[in-house]
């Protein structure tokens, strides 16, 4: 990293060797493709999409290394060499006992819970990600979120919105019986909350209450490193060590921990299941091998697994983190100079619009960040998230509209994929949709499905 004072660029840590071309449409061909697509961007071909801010979930570029890594990677069904590698980098890390590799964060999660969940038990958590929710809930579990006040706040301009709110867990356990609380479980860094970091301070206190209820505690570490990056930059006491370091001391208070390798170790495909506990570990080995597949390769190639073990090692440097974090902020900071409402501060992953004071004339059963979503996919091309009435949205008893806390359209950034100036375009994008703000009209859902609605649900503008 270059720390001279007078340098304000944050440039990539990385130079270009291999590239994708990205395809430019009129405005007329976009509407088009827009109308075809119900007005639901998840149904538009990615190849009609310019800036993709989908997800930063596996669509990272990988490194000359992970590539070189991919044609090394050790294919045996048992055994394999790529494991050894990716186990050894993990407990470096982690420093967990056992690993068992998954085919996303989502397998590892089925497993645990269908083993730790089921009818009458509780899982807290400081905001459970909607794939871990479901898990749980479809073991016939309850999931509880227990964030802190200013988590939930947009607006509020804070160091750790991340963290667990633990007077509120500790009521959980307490209302719920300890007996009936499997696992406590904390999401880092917190992105159903806006990306937002997790204070080492905060998993301490959550670990004491787990020592004082004999409760083991998991990290959901899709973005642990971010996480430890937060850490250093804003926590006392860690501004003198590495990434690493902090990383470990994290996962030091944990007893085990579900991983998407699509997020924090920079590739396009993996996960695992990491924990100490001997027991635990061999009924989710059991459950792995009918599921997902042998202990040592769980649903993966030898390739993808070398891959991870390689990115693992990347996510962790210094110069890498520095430019993840800073670039996402840059986003975040010349919308916000801009005047365009953001979930503030800047989270590590995602820019989050906050979509009710973006467009307050639209009311939220008329979704006005899927309205948003769609002008920036018209206006430039670019592809966002609705996080908001569409996604979470529900009916009550008598069939009136129940609408989610926040309404937001959240811009992913995918890991290592676009340069400064592709964020330059965006930021002219949605300064322009924020400039006719007033033009943007409501939706009516026209078509549903009973479930997870926001993949396939079709649109048409209301009057
Ligand atoms: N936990 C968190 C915090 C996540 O963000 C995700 C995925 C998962 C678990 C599940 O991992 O996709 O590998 O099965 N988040 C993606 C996203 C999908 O777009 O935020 P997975």
């Amino acid at each position: 990293m270059i720390k001279d004072s007078y340098i304000k660029t944050v440039i990539e840590p990385h130079k270009i060797k291999s590239v994708e071309p990205i395809k430019f449409t009129s405005s007329e061909e976009r509407a088009e493709i827009l109308e075809k697509a119900g007005l639901n961007t998840f149904l538009i071909p990615a190849d009609d999409v310019l800036i993709d801010l989908l997800t930063d979930s596996g669509t990272s570029a990988m490194s000359s290394r992970q590539w070189a890594g991919i044609l090394d990677g050790d294919e045996s069904y048992a055994g394999s060499r790529s494991f050894f590698r990716m186990e050894a980098m993990i407990k470096k890390i982690m420093g967990f006992e056992y690993i068992i590799p998954t085919h996303q964060g989502r397998a590892a999660e089925k497993i645990l819970f269908s083993i730790v969940g089921g009818e009458g038990k509780v899982i807290p958590n400081n905001t459970h990600f909607d794939t871990t929710r479901a898990n749980v809930e479809f073991s016939g579990a309850e999931a509880i979120d227990c964030l802190t006040a200013e988590g939930k706040n947009p607006e509020i301009i804070a160091d750790f919105k991340g963290n667990m709110d633990v007077a509120r867990l500790e009521q959980v356990i307490q209302e719920h019986g300890v007996e009936n609380i499997p696992l406590v479980m904390v999401t880092v860094t917190n992105n159903s909350g806006g990306g937002q970091p997790v204070s080492m301070a905060n998993i301490k206190q959550v670990r004491a209450i787990c020592d004082k209820y004999k409760l083991p505690l998991f990290l959901d570490a899709c973005r642990f490193a971010e996480n430890a990056y937060f850490i250093k930059l804003r926590e006392d006491g860690y501004a003198d060590k590495t990434p690493m370091e902090i990383a470990q001391e994290m996962f030091s208070y944990a007893d085990g921990a579900t991983m998407s390798a699509k997020k924090d170790a920079l590739v396009n495909i993996g996960g695992f299941l990491a924990m100490n506990n001997d027991e635990l570990a061999t009924e989710c080995r059991n459950l792995l091998i009918i599921t997902e597949g042998f202990p040592t390769y769980g649903g993966l190639a030898g390739r993808d697994l070398e891959a991870i073990a390689q990115g693992l090692e990347e996510v962790l440097d210094e110069d890498y983190l520095h430019y993840r974090i800073r670039s996402t902020t840059y986003l975040g900071n010349k919308l916000t100079e801009l005047g365009i409402p953001i979930l503030q501060p800047p989270g590590g992953h995602a820019i989050y619009l906050d979509a009710k004071r973006f467009a307050p004339h639209i009311v939220p059963e008329k979704y006005a960040a899927q309205s948003i979503v769609c002008a920036l996919y018209l206006d430039g091309g670019i592809r966002a998230v609705e996080i908001g009435s569409v996604m979470f949205g529900k009916k009550g008893k008598d069939g009136e509209f129940i609408a989610p806390p926040m309404e937001l359209v959240r811009l992913a950034i995918p890991r290592r994929v676009y340069t400064q100036s592709h964020i330059d375009y965006v930021i002219e994008v949605v300064n322009h949709v924020f400039q006719r703000r007033d033009t943007l009209k409501g939706l009516n859902i026209v078509y549903e499905s009973p479930m997870l609605r926001h993949f396939t649900a079709r649109f048409e503008y209301a009057d």
